[in-house]
């Protein structure tokens, strides 16, 4: 069987080196920067400037320096220490206020990961400044702000992308290329679990206090720590790997206090079914393991998918953590398994491709292939129905969202 993902890093455009990226030395840096300007005047090169440098930017940037028509242009941070830190990182210009980075005509694209009740009118501007824009997940915190910037990127004739990775992880393309050959026969069930670790014990990435502040608070997150902002990539996989649409949605939420008016969304259970015909069901499941140790370079989570079909089940073991080293995908069919230890299930790859996606449809001249908008408004209408339930305490249908 051969399958590929969409984006993977054979693909026209990409390129294996990253120069100038965080670890090189200032000399080949430089040399990288000369490089790549020289560059730039003979070619057409994709440039960007990021809307916020935090913790995410680690990953965000890769793709951008190893794709060869790929340019870091500028930073654009409020925190006048990382915008100093990214722009010597990336040797790029740094800019305080986004106007400001919105007029530079240098500019083709904008990459906005910055907290979530800040992504509509970033993006808005960013479109009325004639930029293509990539969105980090969650796009928006509600559908009305979602539409608005669909809205201003139809005016401007640009390419909106919602940045999901999980969507290019992979091993998570590799289970939905199983489905689409038939290995599983019909998808009945999809079941993700998601247990976060012992974030101590030197584990996984520091994550700086101030990236927490912004998420606990739903103003500016948009809903639950876990449950909205890392749930938007589970609520995408539950609708990846079915062809059809969620219908209702279930959700038992706990809120685990840490302070005055602070709480993390933890354990919770969220279930779904799908429109349609046969009955078919998803589950969430949440878990704070606070003592368990989990190897990860990244984030300290162990996350699982169990998608059982009406002939075969299929798994895929991995994302950020790694718990036992385990093959990431797993097929089991007709009294047999299949172990499918060879595909790259390094995180950062699905950031990568990501990001290639994006360059490449800004120099293709086509809509990026995911998110699309259509897809990322469902899967946006699906997270914001799990916090509704969650806070009324009933089952909640999609279509009371519009
Ligand atoms: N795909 C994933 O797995 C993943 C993982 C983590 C975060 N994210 C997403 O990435 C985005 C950023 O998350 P993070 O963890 O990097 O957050 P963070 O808090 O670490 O970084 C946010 C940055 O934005 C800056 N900022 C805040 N307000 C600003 C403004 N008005 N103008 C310019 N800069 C401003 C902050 O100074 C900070 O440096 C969010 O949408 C988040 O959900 C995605």
């Amino acid at each position: 069987m051969s399958w590929k993902p969409c984006g993977q890093r054979s693909e026209p455009g990409a390129r294996p080196v990253r120069p100038g990226g965080p670890g090189q030395s200032a000399r080949s840096r430089k040399s990288a920067r000369a490089g790549r300007a020289i560059a730039r005047r003979e070619s057409d090169n994709v440039r960007v400037g990021i809307v916020g440098g935090g913790r995410i930017a680690d990953l965000n940037c890769l793709g951008w320096f190893d794709h060869q028509a790929g340019e870091i242009g500028a930073i654009c941070d409020a925190n006048q220490s990382v915008r100093e830190r990214r722009a010597a990182e990336w040797s790029c210009k740094a800019f305080k206020s986004l106007d400001d980075m919105l007029a530079d005509d240098s500019l083709d694209a904008i990459e906005i990961l910055t907290p979530h009740h800040l992504h509509a009118e970033q993006a808005i501007a960013a479109f009325e400044a004639g930029k293509h824009v990539s969105i980090q997940k969650p796009p928006t915190i509600t559908l009305d702000e979602f539409d608005r910037v669909v809205d201003a990127a139809g005016r401007a004739g640009k390419i909106f992308k919602t940045f999901e990775n999980f969507h290019f992880y992979p091993p998570h393309q590799l289970a939905r290329s199983l489905i689409d050959n038939g290995e599983i026969g019909e998808v009945l069930s999809v079941r993700i679990v998601t247990a976060s670790g012992n974030m101590g014990n030197g584990q996984g990435w520091e994550i700086p206090a101030d990236s927490y502040t912004w998420r606990l608070d739903p103003a500016k997150c948009g809903g639950g720590t876990l449950t909205f902002d890392h749930g938007y990539h589970s609520f995408e996989m539950g609708r990846f790997f079915v062809d059809a649409p969620i219908d209702r949605v279930h959700s038992f939420v706990n809120f685990f206090e840490i302070g005055p008016g602070m709480a993390f969304d933890i354990p919770a259970l969220i279930s779904w079914s799908y429109s349609g015909q046969p009955v078919r069901m998803g589950s969430w499941e949440l878990i704070a393991s606070l003592g368990l140790d989990i190897e990860a370079e990244y984030y300290v989570t162990d996350d699982r998918i169990e998608i059982r079909g009406s002939q075969g089940i299929v798994w895929v073991n991995k994302c950020s953590g790694e718990v036992m080293k385990e093959p990431p995908v797993v097929l089991y069919r007709g009294g047999e398994s299949r172990g499918f230890h060879r595909v790259d299930s390094r995180w950062a790859t699905s950031f990568r491709l990501a990001t290639h996606d994006f360059i490449n449809a800004i120099r293709e001249g086509r809509p990026a292939s995911s998110l699309a908008p259509p897809e990322a408004r469902a899967t946006l209408a699906f997270a914001l129905a799990a916090q509704v339930s969650a806070r009324e305490n009933r089952e909640v249908s999609i279509a009371e969202l519009g």
